[in-house]
């Protein structure tokens, strides 16, 4: 099996796997980084989001043969004891319920305020469309990125 080499949270490794291999498994199963969810594993629940080179991504549609050479950080990476801002936010407002999608949330959210430090009701709510809460934290997630973006 191919060798892939991967920077992920700042650190290198070599990881053994198929080309096709998505890379949440790779962050779940090889490296044990299993902050970063599996929801639906075709692109629509956004529980799988991490960044890579800094952009909101979803993690079972890459395969780890297309990023090699990427920053990739997951919700392990974001700050070393939670002192993000997004991630201090969210504490303040106490957003989640059963908390499986949170970390796709706070990836999506911290990725979208570094594009936008000072977004409308709005631009959070488009940004956020596509990370989706079974418990319906909506309101609690636009009031903490309203919060963290403050
Ligand atoms: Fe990747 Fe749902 S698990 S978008």
């Amino acid at each position: 099996m191919p060798v892939y080499n991967l920077k992920i949270n700042g650190t290198a490794h070599s990881i053994e796997a198929d080309p096709d291999t998505p890379l949440l498994w790779v962050l779940r199963d090889h490296l044990n980084l299993v902050g970063t969810k599996y929801g639906c594993g075709i692109g629509q629940c956004g529980a799988c989001t991490v960044h890579v080179d800094g952009t909101a991504t979803r993690s079972c549609l890459l395969k780890v043969s297309m990023v090699e050479a990427m920053e990739i950080t997951t919700i392990e990476g974001l700050s070393e004891d939670g002192s993000h801002p997004v991630q201090i936010a969210w504490k303040e407002i106490d957003v989640p319920q059963c908390g499986y999608c949170q970390a796709g949330q706070i990836m999506s959210a911290s990725a979208f305020l570094n594009t936008n430090a000072n977004p409308s009701k709005e631009d959070i709510r488009d940004a956020m469309s596509g990370n989706l809460c079974r418990c319906a934290s909506y309101n609690r997630i636009e009031k903490a990125i309203e919060t963290a973006s403050s």
